[in-house]
């Protein structure tokens, strides 16, 4: 009854949000804001840009600066739905057709609490990629990570030479900010959230008072503690599509084709050299020439895909399935991806978290609409991070391996609408754990393994390039489980930042349901917290590494520190599935990252072509 009563309401209140954002008038109209005919007619481009997300929107932007040359960017999505504006609702987009919809192969003795114990692993079909879908979450990663990058033989990728293209993208409004590391005045807009519960105060204290001293995590000194730092504009999401491909997108030089899904790169088999792509659109077929380049920023699923459908891949791999091999590369051979455990919960006693009717609210609607104010600016709940180093690290000092995402609030807070479905909470496990919780206040922590040892791998289920890709995750399988072992660690952190004078004013105190398996250990006790992890542990949604750079030497390199494909000519992967290991941070700004310097080693490229044919 209660539940079908908020339901009803929420969706009254998304009929209400529509038609007043269309009064507003700055939301997307589809078929208005980006024309869609031109399928067929100009068939030469100087590049041809596959994906508009982090990063494809920012190559089509910078290429696009030059009017001397034509871009045509593909997109296998439309444009995003009005509702992926209001940040609240970020689990919501999920369940939309902005997502590819996509599932982890099964894996024995892990997502035991999920539905079918089957893991989703979303990612953004939309113009603008996952941004649209995403949690806004703005973190550039560690100074340490990058020099990694450099040293494992990637010239040009260290800390001091990433760190003009994390500026040059960004448009800054935090407060507290190391104003030497950020910027104003470029295209990607990044704030805090306007909106706060006094739960995040009470975290933000209660980690001070744990030791962490509060940082600009995005400045000089990651480790420590922050509220959270998120693309928002005016309170509202600004994603790929509304800062890179938006302004650019008038430009009689560039060519927006949406709906239109790449299904191979065209690749002369003697040369090595790719000339354009195939693609298809409303079932037709079509197929367009770069004169130039064909870049491929498909993300860490597709780029690997169309990678393996047009021949670059593991030789025995597309043997099995009879694609003609054009160059034996290690494509998708690793996977590696960020986890957060769900099972971390503290009740108060006051009423200082989120809470749904408040936020669907008149005075939060008004809020909203009028100042880009209030709960609806709140970015699904989260509010804060904070960066630390466990006791079983194996990296040097200043590097971070976990991150405890605070929320205030939880899977209790949006009465199983949006939050449950997204991460395929079983009802089993939602009834008994976070059920009884819907008429109580209670708040998450949520830690997040930065630097797993264990990794994936991704593979292409058939040749049909409409089939998804088969992948696999292999989490929590490596050898000496560190991995099991860091997040334990987490746990009593996060256990020992809740015993804070701060939160104890509030009577904060741990959930000790079992989760639903899990009865026959001791709670709190190791094996407890393994089971626990055991099924409700999923993904964060940050895969990379599928289309690995490295140097020629490196036996699971695909591209080079230029990012063009080994062995083939006019071929690149921009975008987050060359990352070449794991980072400190959630990859949407390393993405946008990887796209700012991705255009400028192309437009070097292009000018040392005028120089030569001038000659
Ligand atoms: C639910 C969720 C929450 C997240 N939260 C955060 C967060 O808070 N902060 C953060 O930093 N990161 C977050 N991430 C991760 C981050 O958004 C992505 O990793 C990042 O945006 C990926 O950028 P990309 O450019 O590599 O690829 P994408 O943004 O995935 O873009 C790839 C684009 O290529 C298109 N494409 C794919 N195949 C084809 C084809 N064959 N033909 C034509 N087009 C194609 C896709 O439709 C898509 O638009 C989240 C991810 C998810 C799923
Ligand atoms: C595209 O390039 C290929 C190979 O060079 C050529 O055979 C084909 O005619 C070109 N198509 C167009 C439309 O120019
Ligand atoms: C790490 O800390 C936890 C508790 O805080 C302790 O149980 C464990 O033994 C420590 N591990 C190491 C390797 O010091």
């Amino acid at each position: 009854m209660k539940i079908n009563y908020i339901a009803l309401n929420v969706l009254s209140t998304f009929a209400l949000l529509c038609s007043a954002q269309s009064v507003r008038g700055d939301y997307v109209k589809e078929n208005t804001l980006y024309d869609q005919s031109g399928h067929g007619r100009n068939n030469i481009y100087d590049y041809i840009v596959v994906g508009s997300g982090s990063a494809g929107a920012v190559v089509v932007n910078r290429l696009s600066e030059d009017p001397g040359v034509k871009i045509l960017l593909l997109e296998s999505g439309g444009p995003p739905i009005s509702h992926s504006e209001k940040p609240v609702l970020a689990s919501a987009q999920l369940l939309t057709r902005q997502n590819w919809n996509y599932f982890m192969e099964r894996q024995a003795n892990f997502c035991l609490g999920l539905t079918d114990e089957l893991m989703e692993w979303p990612r953004g079909r939309v113009l603008g990629g996952t941004t649209v879908i995403n949690f806004m979450i703005h973190i550039r990663g560690n100074r340490e990570d990058y020099n990694r990058w450099a040293r494992m033989g990637n010239p040009g990728w260290s800390y001091e030479e990433v760190l003009p293209y994390f500026r040059k993208s960004e448009d800054s409004t935090i407060k507290i900010q190391d104003s030497e590391y950020r910027n104003q005045g470029g295209l990607l807009s990044v704030s805090d959230v306007p909106y706060r519960t006094e739960s995040v105060n009470a975290f933000v204290k209660g980690c001070q008072e744990a030791g962490y001293p509060y940082v600009d995590y995005n400045g000089k000194n990651q480790l420590g503690v922050s509220y959270v730092q998120a693309n928002l504009r005016v309170g509202r999401r600004c994603s790929a599509e509304k800062a890179f491909i938006r302004p650019s997108r008038n430009r009689p030089n560039l060519q927006i084709r949406l709906n239109s899904h790449v299904t191979k790169v065209l690749i002369d088999p003697n040369t090595k050299r790719a000339y354009g792509v195939e693609y298809l659109h409303r079932k037709r077929k079509y197929v367009v020439n770069a004169s130039l380049e064909v870049i491929l920023s498909a993300g860490a699923f597709h780029s690997p895909q169309i990678l393996m459908l047009s021949g670059i891949g593991p030789r025995n791999h597309l043997a099995e399935l009879q694609i003609p091999l054009i160059k034996d590369h290690p494509v998708g051979r690793k996977l590696y991806d960020h986890l957060t455990f769900l099972g971390l919960i503290f009740t108060v006693t006051k009423p200082i978290v989120g809470n749904l009717i408040e936020t669907f609210s008149l005075a939060s609607i008004t809020d909203f609409f009028l100042f880009g104010q209030g709960p609806i600016t709140s970015i699904g709940g989260v509010e804060a991070l904070a960066y630390f180093q466990t006791n079983v690290t194996t990296y040097p000092e200043g590097l971070p391996d976990m991150e405890l995402i605070f929320i205030g609030g939880g899977l209790h807070t949006d009465y199983g609408l949006f939050f449950k479905n997204q991460f395929r909470i079983s009802d089993k496990v939602y009834d008994a754990l976070w059920t009884p919780l819907q008429n109580r206040y209670a708040f998450s922590i949520f830690p997040m393994g930065l630097h797993p040892k264990s990794y994936g791998y991704i593979k292409l289920r058939s040749r049909n390039p409409l089939d998804p890709p088969l992948l696999y995750g292999n989490f929590f399988t490596d050898p000496e489980n560190v991995d099991m072992k860091t997040f334990m660690a987490a746990i009593r952190e996060a256990q020992r930042i809740t015993k804070s004078p701060a939160f104890q004013k509030y009577g904060t105190e741990q959930v000790k349901t079992p989760v639903p398996g899990c009865e026959n250990y001791a709670f709190d006790s190791d094996p407890y917290w393994e089971c626990a992890m055991r099924h409700i542990t999923v993904t964060l949604h940050h895969q990379i590494h599928t289309c690995k750079m490295g140097p020629v030497t490196d036996p699971e390199a695909v591209v080079d520190a230029k990012l063009r494909v080994h062995g083939i000519e006019r071929l690149r992967v921009i975008d987050t599935s060359v990352i070449p290991t794991t980072v400190s941070a959630h990859v949407s700004a390393v993405g946008y990252m990887i796209g700012e310097k991705g255009a400028d080693l192309i437009k070097a490229d292009y000018r040392n072509l005028l120089r030569e044919n001038e000659r």
